[in-house]
C-alpha cells in the first residue's frame, strides 16, 4: 500500500471547519447517513438564503426515477443569486468577489461584492429589455471574462435557465445546443483571448446561427474591439445596453426545483445531453463542499483553473465561491503563457492560498521542470486541489513536492457534470492523503461498487463505481428527454446511480478511481465521447466505417486513437488524415483532435455485426495480446491486420 501523507500542520492548524479532523469527519460522516434528509436540510437551511425555506428534505428514490426526476427541499424558495451577492453586502460588501487576471499578465480587474451585485442587476435588467423572462434558456458562448459570470449570475437573477457552451466548441456544435435547449438569446463576445491568440467568438455564433434558428437577439460584450460582422435587427452589443441598466433588480423568486441552467456534455451514445441542474439542490451542494473540501477561509484568495464552460467553473468559479463569499479568482489565458511559470507567478502576486487544477495541466508543467515553479514564491499556498481525470502518483508527488513544498495538502476531487459537486475527496484539514486516490466519501454520499452483474463488492475490492443515495447536487433530468437520462444512468444498476467509472477500494476504505469504463474518454481534462468523433469520421465520403477508443497518453490522460475503414477504391495518408482531424475541429470544436489514426481493412464484429469495441481498446492501450475470447469474431483476420498494423504506427 502506498504510504500516507499526513496533513500537514499549516493546513490544520487554526482550521474552523468542523471537519478539522479524521475523528469528526467519521462522526460527521455517521451522522448525515443516520439520516441524510436531517443532514442536507440542515445543510441548506444554514448555508442558503431561503425566500422561504424548505420543510422537506428529499422527495424520491432512485428507483422511482423512471417515473420521473427527484426532487430536494421541494418547498423552499429562492433565487441563487441572494445566496451569492446580497447576502455578502453587509458583511463584505468591499471584499474582491471576482479577481480577474486577463491573457496579460498586467491584466488584472478586481470587482467587489457590491460591484458585483450591481453589474449582475444591471445584465439582469437588460435581458429582461431583450425579453427574456422566467424559464427561458438564454446560451451563453464567451471566454473567460467576468462578464461570463456576470452573464449566468443575471439569468439566475431573473430565473431564466442559462446553458454555457464553452469557448472551443465549433458552430456546429453550438448550434445543436442552441436547437436542443430552444434558445431566443445568446451572449458572447467580439473575440475571446488564449494566450495571445484571438478566439472569434462573434464570427462563430454567426455561422452557428445560418438559416432557421429561435434566436432573436445575440448580446455582445467587447472585448478586444476586434471587427466582427453586425446584424442591427439581431444584435446588441453589451455596452450600449447594460451599463445604462439600473444597479437594482429584485431577484425573482424561483422553487427550489426549478432549472438553475443546463449544461450539455458527452455520453456514450449520440449527441451530447443537456444535463438539468436545480436551483436549491446545486446551491447547497456547491457551497457546502466548496467550504468544506478546501477548508475555506475569510481570507483566502481561491483560483479555480477551470473554464466556466465545464462543470467545474460553474460549481467551483461561480457559484459554490460566491455562495461563500470567497474571493475567487478567474483566469483568461493558459498555463504556458507567457511562459511555463504563469500559474506560480500569479499565486505569488495574487497571494493564492487554495489552488485548483486539472492533472493534466499539472503533468505538463512538471514535463517543463521545476525552474518555472521555483522562481516564483508560492508560500501563500495551503490547499491544492485536482479535478477531472486520474492523477498519476508520479505527479501528485510533483505537486505536493516541488509545487507545495510539502506544506499542503492535496484534495483530489472525484466528480462529475452529473453529480453537480464533489463527491469523493480528501477534505484538506482532515484527511491523510496519498498520491493517486480520492480518498474518501465525503459526509451525506456513499458510494458503492459493484461487479459487471450487479454483486455488490463489500471492502477491498475493484468495480464499477455507483452512489447508493440521492445527493442534492445531482443532475435532475436530460433536458427534453427523461427516457434518457434513466437508461444512461440508472438501467445499468436498478436503484442506484451508476457513475460510468471503474474504481478500486483499498484495505484503508480509500477510493482509486481507475477511469471511464464506457466510451467516454477525458482528453486533457475535456469529456468527449467516441460516437461523436465516429459521426465526424464516418461523415467524410470516402469513409466506410470508423472505431475511436482511448489510450494511455503522458499529458494528456488520454490520447485518442481512430480506426479508418475506407471506402473501396480510396487511399490512405497522413494528409487525409490531417483533413479528417480538420473536419473534427470543424464539426465538435478546436479540442476534438485525434492523437493516432491506423487505416484498418475492417472492424472486428461479431456475427450479429457488434463492433467488439474491446479489441479496439486493447490494441490501441498498447496490449494486443491480451485480447480475450475473440471466437465470437465474424472474421478473425481482422484482428492479425489490426494488430500488425499497429506495430507500425
Ligand atoms: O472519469 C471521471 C473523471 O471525469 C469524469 C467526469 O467528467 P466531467 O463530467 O467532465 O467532470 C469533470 C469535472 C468534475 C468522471 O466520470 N474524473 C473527475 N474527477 C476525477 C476523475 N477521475 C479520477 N479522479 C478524479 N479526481
Amino acid at each position: 500500500m502506498s504510504p500516507l501523507r499526513e496533513v500537514p500542520d499549516r493546513v490544520s492548524a487554526g482550521s474552523p471547519n468542523p471537519i478539522s479532523d479524521m475523528a469528526k469527519y467519521q462522526q460527521m460522516y455517521d451522522y448525515a447517513l443516520e439520516d441524510l434528509d436531517r443532514f442536507w436540510l440542515g445543510v441548506a437551511r444554514e448555508k442558503i438564503t431561503w425566500m422561504k425555506e424548505p420543510s422537506i428534505g428529499l422527495s424520491g428514490s432512485f428507483s422511482e426515477i423512471p417515473d420521473g426526476p427527484l426532487s430536494w427541499f421541494n418547498d423552499g424558495k429562492l433565487n441563487v443569486t441572494e445566496s451569492c451577492l446580497d447576502s455578502n453586502l453587509a458583511s463584505r460588501g468591499e471584499k474582491i468577489a471576482i479577481l480577474w487576471e486577463g491573457d496579460e499578465p498586467d491584466e488584472c480587474r478586481r470587482i467587489t461584492y457590491n460591484e458585483l451585485h450591481g453589474e449582475v442587476c444591471r445584465a439582469a435588467n437588460a435581458l429582461k429589455e431583450l425579453g427574456v423572462s422566467k424559464g427561458d434558456r438564454v446560451i451563453i458562448y464567451m471566454g473567460m471574462v467576468p462578464e461570463a459570470a456576470v452573464a449566468m449570475l443575471a439569468c439566475a437573477r431573473i430565473g431564466a435557465i442559462h446553458s454555457v457552451v464553452f469557448g472551443g466548441f465549433s458552430a456546429e456544435s453550438l448550434r445543436d445546443r442552441v436547437l436542443d435547449c430552444d434558445s431566443r438569446v445568446i451572449i458572447t463576445q467580439d473575440e475571446g483571448m488564449r494566450g495571445s491568440r484571438k478566439i472569434p467568438l462573434k464570427d462563430v455564433c454567426d455561422e452557428a446561427l445560418e438559416g432557421d434558428t429561435p434566436v432573436q437577439k445575440v448580446l455582445v460584450y467587447r472585448r478586444t474591439g476586434g471587427d466582427v460582422q453586425w446584424d442591427d435587427s439581431r444584435d446588441v452589443w453589451w455596452q450600449d445596453i447594460v451599463p445604462e441598466q439600473s444597479t437594482e433588480c429584485a431577484a425573482t423568486e424561483c422553487d427550489a426545483e426549478d432549472p438553475l441552467f443546463i449544461l450539455y456534455t458527452s455520453g456514450s451514445t449520440g449527441m451530447p445531453k443537456g444535463l438539468v441542474h436545480t436551483c436549491g439542490g446545486y446551491i447547497t451542494f456547491t457551497s457546502y463542499t466548496h467550504e468544506t473540501v478546501f477548508d475555506l477561509r475569510e481570507d483566502d484568495v481561491y483560483a479555480c483553473m477551470a473554464d466556466v464552460g465545464w462543470i467545474t467553473g460553474h460549481s467551483y468559479i461561480v457559484y459554490g465561491p460566491l455562495a461563500n463569499g470567497a474571493t475567487s479568482l478567474m483566469f483568461e489565458s493558459i498555463p504556458t503563457y507567457p511562459d511555463a511559470g504563469r500559474y506560480w507567478d500569479m499565486v505569488a502576486r495574487h497571494g493564492i492560498t487554495i489552488f485548483y487544477t486539472a492533472p493534466t495541466a499539472i503533468r505538463a508543467l512538471a514535463a517543463q521542470g521545476n525552474d518555472f515553479v521555483t522562481a516564483h514564491d508560492r508560500s501563500s499556498l495551503r490547499v491544492l486541489g485536482t479535478v477531472g481525470e486520474p492523477i498519476n502518483p508520479d505527479a501528485w508527488n510533483w505537486y505536493y513536492d516541488v509545487v507545495g513544498e510539502g506544506r499542503c495538502n492535496i484534495v483530489d476531487t472525484w466528480w462529475q457534470t452529473e453529480t453537480g459537486g464533489i463527491c469523493i475527496t480528501p477534505i484538506a484539514p482532515a484527511t491523510p492523503t496519498t498520491g493517486g486516490s480520492a480518498t474518501l466519501p465525503i459526509p451525506g454520499i456513499v458510494p458503492l461498487l459493484n461487479d459487471a452483474d450487479g454483486n455488490r463488492i463489500d471492502g477491498e475490492g475493484e468495480g464499477l463505481l455507483c452512489l447508493e443515495y440521492p445527493w442534492p447536487g445531482q443532475a435532475r433530468t436530460v433536458w427534453g428527454d427523461h427516457p434518457r437520462f434513466v437508461s444512461t444512468y440508472f438501467e445499468h444498476f436498478p436503484g442506484l446511480y451508476f457513475t460510468g467509472d471503474g474504481c478500486k477500494r483499498d484495505s484503508r476504505g480509500y477510493y482509486w478511481i481507475t477511469g471511464r469504463v464506457d466510451d467516454v474518454i477525458n482528453v486533457s481534462g475535456h469529456r468527449m465521447g467516441t460516437a461523436e468523433f465516429e459521426s465526424v469520421l464516418v461523415s467524410h465520403d470516402s469513409v466506410a466505417e470508423a472505431g475511436v477508443v482511448g489510450f494511455p497518453h503522458p499529458i494528456k490522460g488520454s490520447g485518442v486513437y481512430s480506426y479508418i475503414v475506407l471506402q473501396p477504391d480510396e487511399t490512405w495518408s497522413m494528409d487525409f488524415a490531417d483533413e479528417l482531424n480538420l473536419l473534427c475541429r470543424k464539426q465538435i470544436g478546436a479540442h476534438a483532435k485525434i492523437d493516432l489514426f491506423q487505416h484498418v481493412p475492417g472492424l472486428p464484429k461479431t456475427r450479429s455485426g457488434k463492433v467488439m469495441r474491446r479489441i479496439l481498446r486493447k490494441v490501441a492501450e498498447g496490449e494486443p495480446d491480451a485480447l480475450g475470447d475473440i471466437s465470437t469474431l465474424a472474421d478473425p483476420s481482422v484482428v492479425d491486420a489490426i494488430k500488425d498494423g499497429a506495430k507500425t504506427l
